[in-house]
């Protein structure tokens, strides 16, 4: 049984302040250029960023933050900036892990981790060792990560489980297997640096989320920029296939009756 419904078999409940924000963090490499500075002066920036982000996601109650730090594809960067980036994933854990824990925040990290140094790999379980029974704001980060990865991965495991009714498997047979099965699918996706493509992220799990693209660059973007975001997240009006008109006659009686109302069963 999945923990958290699909969007694409039953109406999700909606609310006012995303429950789970998931952000593309880019344009770190092109922030340090336009001061003439290293890209990896960007990333170092980028992680107080990271630190604002967690602050404002605390403030505004927003329960799931996921973060993409690296992505599968990004091994592809010059070897001195794909180490740079690694030492700076170790520091960083080195230095907030404590911080997160005393505001309540849950570590966990997603993404294909066996590429990475055994040193890191120790220190990423025990961070999430340690933050296990935080509830105040999960927060994800994704590393190694890539979309197609994590379904690959999901639809792997499933085999090795007994198919469903009818001898076929069906999404609920899946859910339980991909790498965020733990957390609702995002209400909101944010990419900040300009570009508006997923580049291999939440493939699965942003079926229906809501898009939001800044041209602001990630050291750039603070908590009037992610205030911005959320503001037009309450703009948005989330029809899950239905129509305008049916959303304005729901009274809190039908929606409810929406949310447990299986679509494709
Ligand atoms: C995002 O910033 C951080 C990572 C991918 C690790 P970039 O490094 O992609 O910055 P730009 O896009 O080159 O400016
Ligand atoms: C996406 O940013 C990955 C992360 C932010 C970790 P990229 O900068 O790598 O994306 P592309 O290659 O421009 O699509
Ligand atoms: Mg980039």
């Amino acid at each position: 049984m999945a923990l958290f419904a699909s969007s694409t078999r039953d109406v999700p409940v909606t609310s006012v302040v995303p429950r789970h924000v998931a952000i593309i963090m880019d344009g770190n490499g092109r922030w340090a250029r336009k001061r003439l500075l290293p890209r990896f002066a960007g990333h170092h920036r980028g992680v107080e960023t990271v630190r604002a982000t967690v602050k404002t996601c605390l403030e505004r109650g927003i329960e799931f933050l996921t973060i993409f730090a690296f992505s599968s594809e990004n091994w592809r960067r010059p070897q001195e900036e794909v180490s740079l980036l690694m030492q700076l994933f170790v520091k960083a854990l080195k230095d907030e892990v404590s911080k997160l824990h005393r505001n309540g925040v849950r570590l966990r990290v997603v993404g294909d981790l066996s590429r990475f140094e055994p040193e890191l790999q120790a220190l990423i379980r025990s961070s999430e060792e340690r933050t296990a029974d935080n509830k105040r704001l999960i927060l994800t980060v994704a590393a190694n990560y890539g979309g197609r990865w994590d379904i690959l991965q999901a639809v792997n495991r499933m085999l090795l489980s007994e198919p469903g009714k009818n001898g076929e498997w069906t999404e609920s047979d899946m859910a339980p297997h991909l790498a965020m099965s733990y957390a609702p699918e995002p209400d909101l996706f944010i990419r900040t640096g300009g570009e508006q493509r997923i580049s291999n992220f939440l493939l699965w799990q942003l079926a229906y989320s809501e898009f939001y693209f800044t041209d602001l660059l990630w050291p750039e973007f603070d908590a009037t920029a992610f205030d911005a975001a959320l503001a037009s997240f309450q703009q948005r009006e989330r029809r899950f296939g239905r129509t305008s008109e049916q959303l304005l006659g729901d009274s809190p009686a039908t929606t409810a009756a929406a949310t447990s109302r299986r679509i494709d069963a």
